[in-house]
């Protein structure tokens, strides 16, 4: 079995992180979400692996992941020339997957436990796809399944006005070769695009067997800002250990499961884990509270935060209380100069500030 990791897509949500990086490579606890998706790929035994990249941003992409030797396994990049839908993106892989079933993981998604057991339970199905569902409190922002009392499944539908059920499709997919004749078949939606959910039905109604699983576990889907948030503080709750390699003076305190790199500095500082810090980030005079990341080499001073997710190589001084942010590379931010009460700001397009 092959896998087909999808890192191509505007990501016009997460804008502007999105104009210099691609979303998958946005970093949860300190480690891009492409690697746990990698991970997790590797861990259901696939060891050749196809990533869709963009022309655009594929490229920081490759230089990130490598040949995929660091996991033992061959990475082989295919770059998508527009992002004209997830069937598009197996209708440009097909040489690689050639005639090989296959896992397509959307390379923003992670869930719990992993997909070595769904891998498996495809391999001696027999069906030519699966599935993988879970239950959603509003399904209307989703693909959604219907299924029948053997959990085979009866319909799909794109984001629906009238849900006809909570059942949402996980970006989690397992293909025969069948679904390259079914993405043949199909043209492209409303949206322009070539929908997976479209081939999907097509195999159906084509007398082809799919089945579907219902995931128990957190899902998470990391297109928008909280929603990384929310992706940071699960993983760092289900990851996060208490590891210091940094230097900790003597008046810091430090409690809970606080990962600090070597080569970081923290003092006269409180942490309180789930907390990670990056080599050669700096904390002076410092609170940082629960489900925080403080990315390599950023400089915090006089700062109170919890809840963010701060990436490398930011300067951060004089703020009294800093919650459920999202703060890009190498971003300053810091009290005025004491002669007005006013803001002064340069941000680039498209951010977004609560003050
Ligand atoms: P989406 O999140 O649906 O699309 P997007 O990345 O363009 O984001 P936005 O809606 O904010 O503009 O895509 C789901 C995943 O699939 C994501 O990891 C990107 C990837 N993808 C491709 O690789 N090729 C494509 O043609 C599309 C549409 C998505």
């Amino acid at each position: 079995m092959k896998g087909l990791i999808l890192s191509g897509g505007t990501g016009t949500r997460l804008r502007p992180l999105t104009y210099t990086t691609t979303k998958q490579l946005v970093p949860v606890a300190n480690r891009p979400i492409l690697f746990y998706v990698i991970d997790q790929v590797v861990q259901a035994g696939i060891k050749d692996i196809g990533i869709i990249i963009s022309p655009d941003t594929g490229q920081p992409v490759q230089d990130q992941v490598g040949d995929g030797s660091r996991w033992g396994v061959s990475i082989t990049y295919i770059v998508q020339d527009k992002p004209a839908g997830l069937a598009h993106a197996v209708k440009t892989a097909r040489p690689f997957l050639g005639d090989d079933p296959f896992l397509m993981f959307l390379g923003d998604n992670l869930i719990e436990g992993g997909v070595r057991t769904l891998a498996q339970g495809f391999a001696e199905s027999g069906a030519d796809a699966a599935i993988l569902l879970k239950r959603v409190a509003d399904p209307r922002r989703f693909g959604v399944a219907v299924l029948d009392e053997r959990q085979q499944v009866v319909r799909l539908v794109e984001k629906p006005k009238d849900p006809p059920s909570d059942l949402a499709l996980v970006g989690i997919y397992l293909f025969s070769p069948a679904i390259h004749e079914a993405i043949d078949a199909i043209k492209p939606s409303w949206r322009g695009e070539l929908e997976i959910t479209d081939a999907i039905q097509k195999l159906i109604e084509t007398g082809h067997r799919v089945e579907a699983r219902i995931l128990d576990g957190w899902w998470l889907d990391t297109g928008k800002k909280d929603e990384i948030l929310e992706a940071n503080r699960v993983v760092l709750d289900a990851y996060a250990v208490q590891s210091i390699d940094g230097v900790v003076d003597e008046e810091s305190v430090i409690s809970g499961r606080v990962q600090i790199a070597k080569g970081a500095e923290v003092r006269r500082s409180t942490i309180r884990g789930p907390v990670v810090i990056g080599a050669g980030a700096v904390v002076i005079d410092s609170f940082i509270g629960p489900f925080t990341a403080v990315g390599e080499g950023s400089h915090l001073e006089r700062v109170a935060v919890e809840h963010s997710v701060i990436l490398e190589g930011c300067e951060l001084r004089d703020i009294p209380r800093l919650e459920d942010s999202l703060l890009g590379r190498n971003v300053k931010v810091g009290s005025g100069d004491g002669r007005s009460n006013a803001f002064r700001l340069f941000v680039g397009d498209d951010s977004e500030l609560k003050l």
